[in-house]
């Protein structure tokens, strides 16, 4: 098993991955082309960061660190167009659940650009994802205790992740990894690691 940097080479494999394992994903219910449009445009930024998983030879997990506000506007004004017209086939199509994530995504960032908070200048876990197959076999948690260790992240500051709700599952992992708990806002639990390695 091998954690190596996130690189174009691994655009295609992390998408399939994104999207075969992490399908209740705003971005996922969007389709592959935003989220090759969102890791590419990930990749271009400087300060952010990914790293993947290997297990012979296979991308089977990765994770990305950074700051997503510089992606997620170049993401929608490349995409715009798509983007609404995905929103009104979800009206159409009578697809509550869809449109309920668009407006509750919508209202959250708007929350968060009206007030953002103190610890939104620390870097992000912006997303970890396992490949279905290997859920529960230590592969999230030596992902990221592992990828803390690279020279991107200063040692004695923190990073932080938000949650998709406050009932999500995934609040658990972290725990399990050391994320203490920070805050609530508008439904989503935020979670702070000390780097010490
Ligand atoms: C969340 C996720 C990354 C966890 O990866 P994983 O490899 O299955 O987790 P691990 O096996 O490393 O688990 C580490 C610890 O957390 C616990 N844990 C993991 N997922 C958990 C869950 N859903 N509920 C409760 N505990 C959980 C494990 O039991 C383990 O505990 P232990 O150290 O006492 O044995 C994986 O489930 C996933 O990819 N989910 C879909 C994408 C997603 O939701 N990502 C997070 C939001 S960005």
């Amino acid at each position: 098993m091998k954690i190596k940097k996130f690189e174009d080479k691994h655009l295609n494999a992390v998408s399939n991955l994104w999207l075969n394992s992490f399908s209740e994903n705003f971005l996922s219910i969007l389709g592959r082309k935003i989220i090759t449009s969102y890791l590419s445009e990930f990749l271009k930024i400087k300060h952010n960061k990914g790293f993947v998983l290997k297990k012979n030879n296979q991308i089977v997990a990765f994770v990305l660190y950074g700051n997503e506000s510089k992606v997620i506007n170049k993401i929608l004004f490349k995409n715009f167009i798509f983007i609404i017209l995905s929103l009104l086939k979800f009206i159409i199509s009578i697809d509550i659940k869809n449109v309920l994530l668009f407006i509750n995504i919508a209202f959250f960032n708007l929350i968060l650009k009206l007030n953002p908070p103190s610890f939104d200048i620390l870097k992000e876990l912006l997303i970890v994802v396992v490949d279905k197959k290997y859920h529960g076999k230590g592969y999230g948690k030596k992902l990221i205790k592992n990828s803390i260790k690279d020279k991107y992240f200063d040692k004695n500051t923190f990073i932080f992740v938000k949650t998709l709700s406050d009932k999500n599952q995934n609040i658990k992992f972290y725990k399990k990894i050391n994320f203490k708990y920070i805050a609530k806002i508008f439904n989503r639990v935020f979670l702070k690691l000390k780097i010490e390695y």
